[in-house]
């Protein structure tokens, strides 16, 4: 098992970030956090309290800031072993009464923002024959979901930029892969989603119970450690059995 890597981890205030986080803490790794609020991530370092914690606000849908994640791993470390985009945004909105800076929004940050991510950090990735870029996509791209068209389409477009990621950096020894969570009940979800939408996914998965964040922590250590060496370009459906393809 690798031990001491560079992880960055986007979202990291979020509800999958902090168990995300305290795994590869866990694992003697130094973790730079970015989130949009200085505050959270402030909350998010009292909580975590280690010296290998480091983070940084930022918007991933704006490229400068994507760099200043990038250049606190060069500072801390001078290299990025892993990558975990894990930002997102997922608001319940009706087509008709979505606006085109709406649209653009939801595909700016979940979409856009984590592919400049990915372009900032890879600099830091390449030529050391190892590197490991995870990020949470959803399995709402398997049937679509009624008022979240633009999410569900930024988040099926993550599937391209995994594969087409996976095939251009792959002689670099970097593997790219994606996890698709099913509903998951962390705080933003419990907030965002209808009560019946989180019973229905219940009743519809072969494991009858709620996901929870740290339902999703096994699947993302294993695609960030030397056991998926050979795995890339996949994704992984993490929702209890409700998707089985
Ligand atoms: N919870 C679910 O049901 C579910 C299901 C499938 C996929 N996902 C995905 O899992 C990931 C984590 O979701 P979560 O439930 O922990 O939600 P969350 O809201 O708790 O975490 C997402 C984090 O992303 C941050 N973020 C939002 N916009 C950003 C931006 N422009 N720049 C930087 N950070 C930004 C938020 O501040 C938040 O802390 C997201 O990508 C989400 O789309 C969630």
């Amino acid at each position: 098992m690798r031990t001491e890597r560079t992880i960055v981890i986007t979202g990291a205030a979020g509800g999958m970030g902090y168990p995300f986080v305290r795994r590869f803490l866990d694992n003697d790794d130094t973790v730079v956090a970015t989130d949009t609020s200085a505050d959270a991530l402030d909350r998010l370092s009292a909580e975590m309290a280690s010296d290998r914690l480091f983070v940084k606000p930022a918007d991933i849908a704006k490229a400068e800031d994507c760099d200043t994640v990038a250049d606190l791993a060069r500072e801390t470390t001078g290299r990025v072993d892993v990558l975990v985009n894990a930002a997102g945004f997922f608001p319940v909105q009706g087509f008709l009464e979505m606006s085109v800076e709406d649209w653009r929004k939801i595909v700016d940050i979940n979409l856009t923002g984590t592919a400049l991510m990915c372009r900032a950090v890879l600099p830091l990735m390449t030529g050391r024959g190892w590197g490991r870029i995870v990020t949470i996509g959803s399995a709402s791209v398997n049937e679509g979901v009624p008022g979240q068209t633009h999410y569900v389409s930024a988040k099926a477009g993550l599937i391209g930029l995994t594969r087409s990621l996976a095939r251009e950096f792959g002689g670099e020894g970097i593997t790219v892969n994606l996890i698709a969570p099913g509903v998951t009940i962390t705080p933003a979800a419990a907030k965002a989603l209808p009560r019946e939408i989180q019973e229905a996914q219940i009743e519809r998965r072969a494991i009858k119970r709620e996901e929870k964040a740290e339902d999703l922590v096994g699947a993302t250590f294993f695609f960030a450690s030397p056991d998926a060496d050979f795995v890339t370009g996949q994704t992984l459906v993490v929702d209890g059995g409700l998707h089985m393809d």
